[in-house]
């Protein structure tokens, strides 16, 4: 298992490329499945999470090509088994069930198990699929959809914590191949949610709406074939800009959308940052002392729940006391305790972080727990004094596509090793 350490002191500066968005990536691929004609995506990144998408593309009888960045999946056919040896290792594998349940009118899909930022239910998938007409039974670790048709219906699939995002997908999936207009109440509008919505209208479906709460599908007969570019990856560009923040002279990031990005730029313009913006690059520099912060998540246009993680290291090193809430999955405080082990000042009461900024962190060995809360380490361990050793970075290779050459491109001394 590899393990990464970083050399904290080193000041960044230069520019980065963003890569295709993962969570664009994910969904749209399955979506793959909807058609028997080649699929063309580019700008797919080259993650783990990728790589076990594709499998299980395969596994379910896709033909793959992939050549660096673009991918084609031909699904001529399509089986509707999806074993747990092929899911387990990945949660947003559940977003084969909406695709398949359209072409197929019936799916079996392992239960995605629970994770460190909580018990992640599917019940508003579930819900969502019911609504369209589908029996759904768990038994024996998997869940079983079936129905002989789907039927256009409405749909609230607005859950106690917000919209769901793959909830969203998946129905919408299932969706575009009913009988009938669908229209998706309490839907999310994350720019990736949109991606798949643009790819999937690519492909001949009849989607409105997305972008907003309310999503209007009027449902065809079959889908066709169709080429698509993967929007660019809004976390990464954000925990690029958050590294820039916390040890930058000035960093650019290119490549990037920053309509997407408004909540993390609003954030660090709150604290004290300068933030330049063109056309697809943003550039974040120091601005005078940092100022501490009152942030929550929230579901997007809200400042995300994938960002939280990155910006308590930020606020970890900043003067004063800062207040961040996690409103999208409460628990999400695994990065918490190791931080405090660099030395950063931090409480936790209920889905509230105080955080006390300290001047110093210093390097230790950290153990990454998830994607996002790796990343916050490592965005630490810059700042941090001497060095800090990240291990279990495969959390890290699910999510980042060359986080630490990119990091060492902007001047990081950072280096994996193997254990
Ligand atoms: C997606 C993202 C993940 C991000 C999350 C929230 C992908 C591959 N992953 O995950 O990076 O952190 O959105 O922006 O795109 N919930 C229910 N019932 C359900 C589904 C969700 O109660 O059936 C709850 C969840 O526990 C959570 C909230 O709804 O509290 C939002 O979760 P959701 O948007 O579904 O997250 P994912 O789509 O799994």
């Amino acid at each position: 298992m590899d393990k990464i350490l970083v050399h904290g002191g080193n000041a960044l500066a230069g520019s980065i490329k963003i890569s295709g968005s993962k969570n664009s990536a994910l969904p749209i691929l399955a979506a793959t499945l909807l058609t028997r004609e080649p699929c063309t995506i580019h700008r797919v990144p080259d993650l783990s999470d990728t790589h076990y998408m594709l499998q299980i593309l395969m596994h379910l009888g896709a033909q793959v090509e992939r050549a660096s960045g673009t991918v084609t999946v031909t699904a001529e056919k399509a089986d509707s088994v999806a074993p747990y040896d092929v899911v387990r290792k990945m949660r947003a594998s559940v977003c084969v069930l909406g695709p398949l349940l359209g072409r197929c009118k019936e799916a079996t899909v392992a239960l995605p198990g629970g994770c460190v930022i909580g018990d992640r239910p599917i019940d508003l998938h579930l819900k969502g699929f019911e609504a369209l007409g589908a029996a759904v039974r768990v038994e024996g670790g998997d869940v079983k959809v079936f129905a002989p048709k789907l039927n256009g219906a409405v749909i609230n699939l607005r859950g106690k914590f917000g919209p769901t995002v793959l909830g969203t997908d998946n129905v919408m999936m299932a969706a575009v191949l009913a009988e009938g207009t669908t229209v998706i109440e309490g839907a999310a509008a994350e720019p990736e949610v949109c991606d798949l919505a643009d790819f999937l209208n690519k492909m001949g479906a009849k989607i409105e709406g997305a972008g907003t709460r309310r999503l209007i599908i009027e449902g065809v007969k079959e889908l066709h074939g169709a080429e698509h570019d993967i929007i660019p990856d809004r976390i990464e560009a954000g925990t690029f800009l958050v590294a820039g923040a916390i040890a930058g002279k000035a960093v650019t990031i290119n490549r990037a959308e920053p309509k997407h990005l408004t909540a993390i730029t609003n954030a660090l313009t709150g604290c004290g940052f300068k933030v330049e913006e063109k056309t697809n690059s943003l550039t974040v520099s120091p601005n005078g002392v940092a100022k501490p912060l009152e942030l929550a998540t929230e579901p997007y246009p809200g400042f995300p729940t994938d960002m939280q993680a990155q910006m308590c290291a930020l606020l970890s090193t900043t003067d004063g006391i800062s207040v961040v809430t996690e409103n999208v999955f409460p628990q999400r405080y695994m990065h918490v305790a190791e931080l405090k082990r660099m030395g950063a000042n931090m409480q936790l009461e209920g889905p509230t972080a105080v955080i006390q900024g300290v001047h110093r962190l210093t390097g230790a060995q950290v153990m990454a727990s998830d994607l996002r809360a790796s990343a916050a380490l490592v965005l630490a361990g810059l700042k941090a004094e001497g060095i800090t050793e990240v291990s279990r970075v495969y959390h890290i290779d699910r999510g980042y596509e060359h986080l630490d050459e990119k990091l060492s491109e902007l001047g990081a001394h950072i280096e994996r090793v193997k254990d």
